[in-house]
């Protein structure tokens, strides 16, 4: 396994991220929720979180879109009816305010430079606006790392809209299954496979596989394990 070959000899030629749960921490305001609401912390973001993928499924669905800030303020608000929550204007904005500072899994930014070293570009494909992204990545200095910022934004559909993964073939201009697209989202991974992308399942929690009758090209335990996939792929 050579990591210092060119992408030229690697099938993979560029590589795309998922953001939430994926480059970034998306529990890591769950101190906060904690705080607030002592005991609920952990319920409140999970639900937040499975309501906020649930909205963006809903509303592409039946087109009516709205953006990922508005449908993750719309998710805070339902995860806090549903656990009885009297939640504050001032809790929600502030609990809102924690997707501008979310970190990064501790893995990820060693990793990202890395295979920015092999020579892929890289971007971020994600539901999230493109100034959720760009506070986030700033906030964390990764601006040097990417070459695209895709955002559903663009096409006012969200993952698994084919249009969605459609932008990372629009932006490298390589074919399909020459882009790998790692996410730690099973339902992700799995949906970008349909579409014809390569894939990396991040599975961070031991989950087990979808039952999708489809699975993701390839899966490891953390972001890190992207590095030895594209290492072993290359000539
Ligand atoms: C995203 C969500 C799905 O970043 O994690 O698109």
């Amino acid at each position: 396994m050579s990591m210092m070959s060119s992408p030229a000899t690697s099938p993979i030629k560029a590589i795309a991220f998922d953001a939430y749960a994926t480059l970034f921490d998306v529990y890591c305001m769950e101190a906060l929720a904690e705080e607030y609401f002592p005991g609920q912390g952990t319920d409140l973001t999970v639900q937040w979180r499975l309501k906020q993928i649930e909205y963006t499924r809903v509303r592409s669905m039946s087109g009516q879109f709205k953006t990922f800030w508005e449908v993750t303020r719309d998710a805070l608000v339902y995860a806090a009816r549903r656990l009885d929550i009297a939640m504050s204007d001032t809790q929600r904005q502030h609990l809102m305010n924690q997707y501008a500072c979310l970190r990064p899994f501790p893995e990820n930014l060693a990793t990202l430079d890395a295979l920015k070293a092999m020579g892929f570009p890289l971007a971020i494909l994600s539901n999230g606006t493109h100034s959720m992204l760009d506070i986030a990545i700033k906030y964390n200095d990764m601006n040097h790392l990417f070459s695209h910022i895709l955002s559903a934004d663009s096409v006012q559909k969200f993952k698994t809209s084919p249009e969605v993964y459609q932008l990372a073939v629009d932006a490298f201009k390589v074919p399909k299954n020459e882009i790998l697209f790692v996410s730690a989202n099973a339902w992700d991974a799995c949906a970008a496979t349909w579409f014809g992308l390569t894939t990396f399942w991040v599975n961070r929690n031991n989950q087990p596989e979808e039952v999708l009758d489809i699975a993701p090209t390839a899966n490891g335990r953390q972001l890190s394990d992207v590095l030895a996939y594209v290492g072993g792929l290359q000539g």
